[in-house]
This record gives structure tokens, sequence and C-alpha cells, in this order.
């Protein structure tokens, strides 16, 4: 493998997906002094990141362009480099399939792919987020079929990877990682590995207490998201100004944590990892059924949203044009996935409303391109507070906005949601 320094194999590491996760994963990696090939199935991906071009914010091109001149950074579409490895880890998508339970098809072809390579004593580390028992019930079964014969030992691990993308505090290094091994040699090569990356490494018992634990802190999310987006339309109704009630709320020292309605919940995490943990509470014969409603009224949320807006829309004609700020599913990054923007827009559109949208970080989104704030509308929504959104040409038209991120509430013609 040309282009990298492989000459001390237990100082190499090889990921498989080169995103969010892996990415960052990598550069923190070649910090620490690791050899990293990132092993991409996209080929404009290897392509994009072989000449310095990161696909992620969280990662300049800088810093990149400076890892592959070190020779410490390759990226390549050959999952056969893992031979090259001590270490491998997975960081490919564990998204829902169209029935919304658990698509483990990417990591399960991601595990086919690299197991025939996988070198003697190497050390293979989920961080992809899944459901318990992922790596003991799934993972390994697939790589102790296809593993070569001469490798003899193999040792596993689960790590979920906590990354925030967009976040200027919390990252790879600072964030405490939970590791959890298969087994105590699993469990011992797997902390050397992250106390070399990380400022600190959380052992867990099993690697079923990890990949919960990773599956909690989604949950915990979705839920208290639900119930503010749910006390706020009781709220609403009642005519109380939520935000003055969480404030108020919020100035408990103890016990109270303040979380703000928004249209709704999105990314690659809140939406999808606490359905992996409702499916895996009736696979074994239970009902989460708090989670369960919890989901619910998320989704309902983008619908109470465009009624909110609607309401405020004094459309001069039949057809209410909605002018969406915000798609990206949070303020500071283009990513679209799972955006909540997407419901909201359906909603919209349901109600016989024209919509068009604004983001300065995206530049094409559901095959449509972006307008500007000059587009006239009769209401617009501030969906996500995107660095670089300008609110004046609207203001200035008279527009009334309602702002579904609690930045704008002090300015004239704004509504709080
Ligand atoms: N994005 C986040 O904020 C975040 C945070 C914590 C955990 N996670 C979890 O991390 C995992 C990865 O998420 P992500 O956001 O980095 O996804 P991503 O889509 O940004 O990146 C995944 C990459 O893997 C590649 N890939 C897919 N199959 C492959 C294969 N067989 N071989 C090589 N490459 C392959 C894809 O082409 C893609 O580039 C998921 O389980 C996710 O739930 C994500």
């Amino acid at each position: 493998m040309a282009g990298i320094d492989l000459s001390d194999r237990s100082k190499v590491l090889a990921i498989i997906g080169q995103g969010y996760v892996g990415l960052p994963l990598a550069m923190a990696a070649v910090d620490a002094g690791w050899s990293v090939i990132g092993i991409e199935k996209s080929a404009s991906r290897v392509e994009q990141l072989n000449l310095g071009s990161s696909p992620v914010e969280d990662i300049s091109d800088e810093r990149l362009a400076k890892a592959i001149a070190a020779n410490k950074f390759v990226a390549s579409n050959d999952p056969a480099g893992v031979s090259h490895a001590s270490v491998v880890t997975i960081c490919v998508p564990t998204p829902l399939d169209d029935s919304r339970n658990p698509d483990l098809e990417l990591l399960k072809s991601a595990t086919k792919d690299v197991a025939p390579s996988l070198s003697d004593r190497t050390l293979l580390v989920s961080e992809s987020t899944s459901y318990p028992g992922t790596l003991r019930e799934v993972i390994i079964p697939i790589v102790n079929s296809l593993k070569p014969s001469t490798t003899k030992s193999l040792y596993f691990a689960s790590a979920p990877e906590r990354v925030n993308p967009g976040d200027l505090i919390w990252d790879q290094k600072n964030t405490p990682r939970l590791v959890g091994g298969i087994d105590e040699e699993s469990q011992k090569r797997a902390l050397a590995f992250y106390n070399s990356i990380c400022d600190s490494v959380v052992a867990t018992s099993t690697p079923e207490i990890a990949e919960a634990a990773k599956i909690l802190e989604n949950t915990f999310r979705l839920v208290n998201i639900a119930m503010i987006n749910e006390f706020t339309q009781l709220c609403s109704a009642q005519g109380i100004n939520v935000h003055e009630v969480i404030n108020a709320a919020a100035t408990k020292p103890y016990g109270f944590m303040p979380f703000r309605p928004g249209v709704g919940i999105g990314g690659h995490c809140i939406p999808v990892d606490p359905l992996y943990l409702t499916w895996w509470a009736r696979k074994g014969g239970q009902v989460a059924s708090l989670v369960e409603r919890s989901d619910e009224i998320a989704n309902q949320m983008p619908i109470y949203v465009a009624e909110r807006a609607l309401a405020l829309a004094k459309a001069s004609t039949g057809t209410p044009k909605v002018l969406i700020l915000g798609v990206a599913y949070k303020p500071g990054v283009g990513d679209v996935r799972e955006t909540p923007a997407s419901a909201l827009r359906e909603a919209l559109v349901a109600r016989g409303a024209e919509v068009a949208w604004v983001d300065p970080l995206v530049p094409f989104w559901e095959g449509t391109q972006p307008v500007s704030e000059a587009w006239d509308c009769d209401v617009a929504i501030v969906a996500t507070n995107q660095p670089g959104l300008n609110l004046k040409p609207i203001r200035e038209r008279g527009v009334p906005i309602l702002d579904c991120t609690n930045n704008y509430g002090d300015l004239q013609g704004v509504e709080l949601l």
C-alpha cells in the first residue's frame, strides 16, 4: 500500500468507513502516532480524501493534507488493507430499514469484507452504534466463519463512538470512551489502543454494557426532547410561554436539565438509536412503551410546527408561501440525514403550502436548490439556526417568523415555538 508508513504493524490502524466517525478517529490516531488506513467503500470519497479534501466539517483540509504528507494516512477501497493493521475499527452506518427496524446490512457486509484479510493477533473493535449483543451475536460469528486459517487469535471489543459533529468543545480526544472487550486479553488491548488516542477511557465489564450505554445516552435525549415538545404544545394551547417556564425551572440547582422545543429530532443518532432499543426490547418479549411513545411524539412535532406556522401566514392567495430557514439537522453542519425539516416540508405541502428553503451550509436538498432570504413568502420558519442565516430581509418585509430555535424571540415579528 503506497504512500503510508507500514513499518511497525503494532502502530497501524485500519478504519472501515471514513465518515463523520471514521475520519475524525483517523486524525486523532494520526496525532497519537498511528499510521492509518482509511478503508472506504465509496470510490469518489477515497479519491477526495487522498487529494486532501475533507468530506466532514470537523476535519480541516489542512489537517488531512498534513497527515497524508507525513505518510500517516491513506484512504483505500481495498478491504484487504486490514492485513497490515494490528487494530481494525468498524465505523459504518447502522440505519433503520423501511419498517424502521435495525438495518445491520452495512455492518455485516463491512465485517464480511474485512474478515478474510485479518492477520493473526488483530484487535477488531466496533464503534458503530447498535443494540446490545451486536458484537457477540453478529460480528464475531461472521469473522470466525470467514477469517483465514492462519489467523488463530483475534481480539474483539465494542467502543461506541460518542462524537458530536460540529461541537467545538467535545471531540474524539477529550470525550471519555467506553470500552468493553469480549475477554480479558481483548479488553487489555482495547484499553491500550483507546488510551493512546483518548484522554479518558472507561472500561465496562462486557461489550453489551458499552453497547447498551450508548443506546441509553441517545434514548435519554429522545425521551426528554419528546417530553419538552409535548409540554410546549400544552403550554402554547393555554397561552403560557414555555421558554419562561423552562428558564424558571432551570434555576433549580439540582435534579433538572433544560431541554428546548424544536421542529423535531434529526441526524443519524437520536431518531435512530432508540429504535434499536425498542426493537431489542420486543425481540426479548418486552415493550419499551415510553420510548415508543416518545418516538411518536417526535414524529408528530413537525406537523404541529407546520400548523403553527400556517396559522401565522396571512396568505394573499390560497397558497401560502413558506420559507424554511436552516434545513440541516443541527446548526454548524451541512448534514441533512434524518432532518426533521423533511417532515416539516411534507406537512406544509400536504396543507397546501408552497415551500422554499435557505441553508448556508446545504447546497442541495432532496432534489431541490435553496432560494435566498429575499424569496417572497407569507411566513418563515427558523428550523435550524444555521450560521450565516440572514433574517433582516424577511423582517423588513414584515413577514411573520416562527422561531423554533429559541434565538430570535426578542425581535419584533418573531414568535417563539
Ligand atoms: N454521525 C454521528 O454523529 C455519530 C455519532 C456517534 C456514533 N455514530 C455511529 O457511528 C456509525 C457511523 O456513522 P457515521 O455518521 O460516521 O456514518 P457516515 O455515513 O458519515 O460514514 C460511514 C462511511 O462508511 C462507508 N461505508 C459503508 N459501508 C462500508 C464498507 N463495507 N466498507 C467501507 N466503508 C463503508 C460509507 O461509504 C461512509 O463513507 C453509525 O453506527 C452511527 O450510528 C455516529
